[in-house]
């Protein structure tokens, strides 16, 4: 019962049986409050219980689907899935380097697929997936990973550079989501891996487009996670944001690192076993490496012009492409 439905039948029952109503929702009230209690701590304990004694879920015979698959992070984490027994399916605008990843799985004895598909265009998206669905199988596991990063001052960018940006790294998420989504929803099994990056949690120079794209992947697993957890029938769905720092992928062109021994570039094979890590263990936030994260909640605590302080000591940005 709401509030406002125990205020009316306050006011509705003039009779003796009010003030035992009264007595009744009091205790309710008590025990919710008790019981808000017990969950609350009961979950900050099992986070911590499950950080220290991690449980990894098995992958084998899981099919998983990566964009951007024929490069970078994509690839390395598409080597890694199929390392651990899973059907991997390479999405990736790049036929050449994505049939090469395949073929690197297959000579290691992993089971993968390829498949051309611009993740700018939706239809493509659709059409794609139906032929996976088809060909191979129910995806079970979405890494949403294919990503650009133009890189200049915000005056510099133009409309159609920004345009093309958010429909990579934002509006791809959307619609691949809203096509394997509801497979896993009527499985009740499934996971989906969002990439964001450190340039989702910190605004950074150069990058004022790519980090409003990484808030933006932020911003829609978050709601995502919320929408989805009141059902019931939801209970096994998993949501993975990544927030990975620089990778030695090429991605970053021009990074500029005071203290490149304490923030070296992480390598993409690092990146690929973290983002599975993170995905196996079921955590929602994960940044590579995690310290980024905790910085990131710790630095919100304080004035932005204290924390400037400290980001300026340690300096880590990414020059200017042009
Ligand atoms: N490299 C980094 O420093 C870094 C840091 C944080 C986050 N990230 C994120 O990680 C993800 C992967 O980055 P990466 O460094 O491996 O990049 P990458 O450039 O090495 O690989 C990206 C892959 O995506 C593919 N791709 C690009 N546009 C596509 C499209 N329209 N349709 C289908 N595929 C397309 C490319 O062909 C390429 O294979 C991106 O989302 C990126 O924003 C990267």
């Amino acid at each position: 019962m709401t509030n406002s439905e125990k205020s009316v039948s306050y006011s509705t029952n003039g009779d003796g049986s009010s003030s035992s109503h009264q007595i009744y929702n009091v205790l309710l009230t008590i025990l919710e409050y008790i019981l808000i209690h017990l969950k609350f701590f009961y979950y900050i304990l099992e986070h911590i219980f499950f950080m220290i004694f991690p449980r990894e879920e098995d992958v084998k015979g899981e099919i998983v689907l990566i964009t951007g698959a024929a490069h970078g992070i994509g690839k390395q984490t598409a080597l890694k899935y199929a390392s651990l027994g899973a059907t991997v399916v390479c999405l990736d605008i790049n036929e050449k380097l994505n049939k090469e990843t395949v073929k690197e799985i297959q000579s290691r004895g992993g089971n993968a697929h390829h498949y051309v598909c611009d993740v700018l265009k939706r239809d493509d998206i659709i059409q794609v997936a139906e032929k996976i669905k088809n060909e191979v199988g129910t995806v079970s596991i979405l890494v949403n990973n294919a990503g650009i990063m133009p890189c200049h001052s915000l005056l510099q960018h133009t409309d159609g550079e920004i345009r093309k940006m958010f429909e990579i790294n934002v509006m791809a998420h959307f619609w691949l989501i809203q096509t394997y989504l509801p497979d896993m929803i009527t499985n009740n099994h499934g996971h989906i891996v969002a990439l964001s990056s450190c340039a989702g949690l910190f605004g950074l120079r150069n990058l004022v487009p790519y980090c409003a794209s990484k808030f933006a992947v932020k911003g829609l697993m978050l709601s995502l996670v919320e929408e989805l957890r009141h059902d019931p029938r939801n209970l096994n769905i998993k949501f993975t944001t990544i927030y990975p720092y620089m990778v030695d992928t090429g991605l970053c062109k021009r990074p500029k690192i005071k203290f490149p021994n304490f923030m070296r570039l992480v390598t993409q094979e690092e990146a690929a076993e973290a983002i599975v890590k993170a995905q196996r263990r079921g955590i929602e936030e994960f940044a590579i490496p995690n310290r980024f994260l905790y910085l990131h909640r710790l630095s919100r605590l304080f004035p932005r012009r204290a924390t400037d302080v400290l980001f300026d000591f340690m300096e880590a940005y990414v020059d200017s492409d042009l």
